[in-house]
Order: C-alpha cells, then sequence, then structure tokens
C-alpha cells in the first residue's frame, strides 16, 4: 500500500493518474474526497489534515510508501505555515518510522533554508531535515516553480488580466525553472517500486528544474500570451504590496485572493544546480518547456 498525501494538487493529480493505471494499490491522505474526482472511486481514502496527526495513524496502516506531497503556502485554520510543513512532516516521518513503512519520498523546494526571508523555505528546510534524518529509506525532491494549466496560480492571472493592467508584486526579476506537473509525477514515477530508479533514488535529492530559465515577469507575458491577452505589466513595490497584502489576509482570512507570504515567494530565485539536468536523468527524455505547454509558443 502506498500512502499519497496531496493527492488533489498539480503534481498529485498527475501521479495518482498514473498509480491507479498501474494498479498500484494507494491510499489518499485529503480533506475533502470529493475533489478526488473520478480517482476517489479507485482508492482507499483517509480523512485527515496536515494540522492534526491524529490522522496520520490510521492513514498509515499497512502502508510501505509514503509520497508526502501535502503542503501549504498560507496559514491555515488548522495551522500555520510552519505547522503544516515542518511540524506535520516531522510527525508523519515519526508516524510512518512506527507503522513500520519502509520509503518516504519528500516534496521540499528549491531554495529551502532556515536563512530564507520566506517562511516555507525555512519551513521546508526543517522538513527536509526531518525526512533524512529519520530510518526511512528517503528520496528528497526540490523542485523549482511547478505548472498545469488551470492551476490556481494560473487560473489567478487569468482573472487578473481581464483588467486592463496587469499588475504583479515586487519587481517581476527573479527567476525560475518552470516544469511541468506531468513531468513532475514521471520524475517520481521513476523512483517508486518497480520504477527505473527504484533503488538507486534512496537517499537521493533531486532537484527539479524545467529547460527554460524565466523570471517572474516572462512568465506572466507567456501565460497572458497563452491567454490570447496583451496588457501592460506593472510591478506593485514590495513598500506598498506588503501591507495591502496583509489588509486583505485580515479582511477575507482564508477567501483573500493571494497573501503576502505567496507574493514573497514569488521575488525568491528558484534555480537548479544543474538545470534540467535531474530531471532529464529520471524521464529518460527532455522536460517540456512552459509555452509549448501552455500553447503559447
Ligand atoms: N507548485 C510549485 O510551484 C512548487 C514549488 C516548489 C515546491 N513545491 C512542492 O511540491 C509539492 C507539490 O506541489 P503542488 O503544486 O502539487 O501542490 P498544490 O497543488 O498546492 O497542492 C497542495 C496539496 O496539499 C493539500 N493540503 C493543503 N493543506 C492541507 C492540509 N492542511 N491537510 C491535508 N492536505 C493539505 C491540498 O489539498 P486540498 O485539495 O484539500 O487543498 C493539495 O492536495 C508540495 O509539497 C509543494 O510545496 C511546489
Amino acid at each position: 500500500m502506498l500512502l499519497l498525501t496531496g493527492a488533489t494538487g498539480s503534481v498529485g493529480t498527475a501521479l495518482l493518474r498514473r498509480l491507479t493505471e498501474a494498479a498500484v494499490p494507494v491510499r489518499c491522505l485529503v480533506r475533502d474526497p470529493r475533489r478526488l474526482r473520478e480517482q476517489r472511486v479507485k482508492v482507499q481514502i483517509a480523512l485527515g489534515d496536515l494540522g492534526d496527526p491524529r490522522s496520520f495513524r490510521h492513514a498509515l496502516r499497512g502502508v510501505q510508501t509514503v509520497v508526502h506531497l501535502a503542503s501549504a503556502i498560507r496559514d491555515q485554520p488548522s495551522g500555520s505555515i510552519e505547522e503544516l510543513v515542518a511540524v506535520a512532516t516531522y510527525r508523519l516521518v515519526q508516524a510512518a518510522e512506527r507503522a513500520g513503512a519502509q520509503r518516504f519520498l519528500y516534496f521540499s523546494t528549491l531554495g529551502a533554508s532556515t536563512y530564507s526571508r520566506a517562511r516555507l523555505m525555512r519551513a521546508k528546510a526543517v522538513a527536509e531535515r526531518a525526512v533524512i534524518e529519520s530510518s526511512l529509506a528517503q528520496t528528497v525532491f526540490a523542485p523549482s516553480v511547478i505548472y498545469a494549466p488551470g492551476d490556481p496560480y494560473l487560473t489567478l492571472l487569468e482573472r487578473l488580466s481581464a483588467l486592463p493592467v496587469m499588475a504583479i508584486p515586487g519587481s517581476g526579476k527573479a527567476s525560475f525553472q518552470p516544469i511541468w506537473a506531468q513531468d513532475v509525477a514521471d520524475c517520481v514515477l521513476a523512483t517508486l517500486p518497480g520504477g527505473a530508479l527504484a533503488e538507486s533514488s534512496i537517499g537521493c535529492r533531486y532537484e527539479l528544474a524545467g529547460p527554460q530559465q524565466l523570471t517572474h515577469r516572462q512568465i506572466v507575458e507567456l501565460a497572458l500570451r497563452s491567454f490570447g491577452r496583451r496588457r501592460p505589466m506593472v510591478g506593485i513595490p514590495v513598500g506598498l504590496a506588503r501591507p495591502a497584502l496583509k489588509l486583505v489576509a485580515r479582511l477575507r482570512g482564508p477567501a483573500a485572493f493571494a497573501t503576502w507570504d505567496e507574493a514573497e515567494l514569488l521575488e525568491v530565485p528558484l534555480l537548479a544546480r544543474d538545470g534540467a539536468s535531474d530531471a532529464r536523468r529520471l524521464l529518460g527524455s527532455e522536460p517540456r518547456p512552459m509555452g509549448e505547454v501552455l500553447g503559447a509558443g
């Protein structure tokens, strides 16, 4: 049995489809099973929440492999970013050890560091350490920006592009190497039991990056082209964006369209040391360029 957290996210959706097609027995730790859509009848469901460690024990019964994708980029009613990323991963690792699991795959991020200015990056660094220091056979993935057509970020950009001017927080100069969620799912598959790198990936940390280096501004331009829209782009200085988004979060709570913690991440470059080489090795082919996937040329 394989336990998948984050099965309803961009990578999780792509990975779960591959796992069920291959008839791998999967249990999904989810908050709302309806978000699994047609996959929900093909898997075991463990209702749970990263903020509720009691839900981990039941989810892990009889599990050999854990793929831990679930994560939070904003504070939630069930916990802060630090609790849902760092503390929850530590607790999930401990529970997996107690339950007798053997294999643990964890999604960290490029740029994870306890010295980062971004809360998520600091929390991911702590979580990653908990995984590495465990007794489990572990593999860590550190991706650059992951995207999929229709994902929450591209959907937000599409909505904002209805306005006459496209506002982006900060300078938009930070660079990324966007990688498609479908390619990421194939990378993970290669390291799972039965995959080409199932054994050799144990103890490895893979930096997952796509084939192009793009600034945030270039990513937004590319997204606009894929929506068939041309808009002048205006950078909102950090000194304005920060208090404005903090006010929106205070007024709208969990329904805020964006938070400062999310916007700040767009100013932190996510570049792999060796570009797309880890992704290429795992895929056995080139990861797809973002413009091609989005149909933006
Ligand atoms: N996307 C990126 O650009 C990027 C970059 C670097 C690293 N990563 C890492 O890569 C992994 C996969 O990313 P992704 O883009 O597929 O993530 P995603 O689309 O944002 O999905 C997040 C997943 O986590 C689940 N989740 C959130 N809060 C939860 C909670 N309190 N309890 C249980 N589940 C919860 C969500 O479930 P619901 O459906 O219930 O919301 C969803 O399935 C994550 O660990 C992420 O941090 C992503």
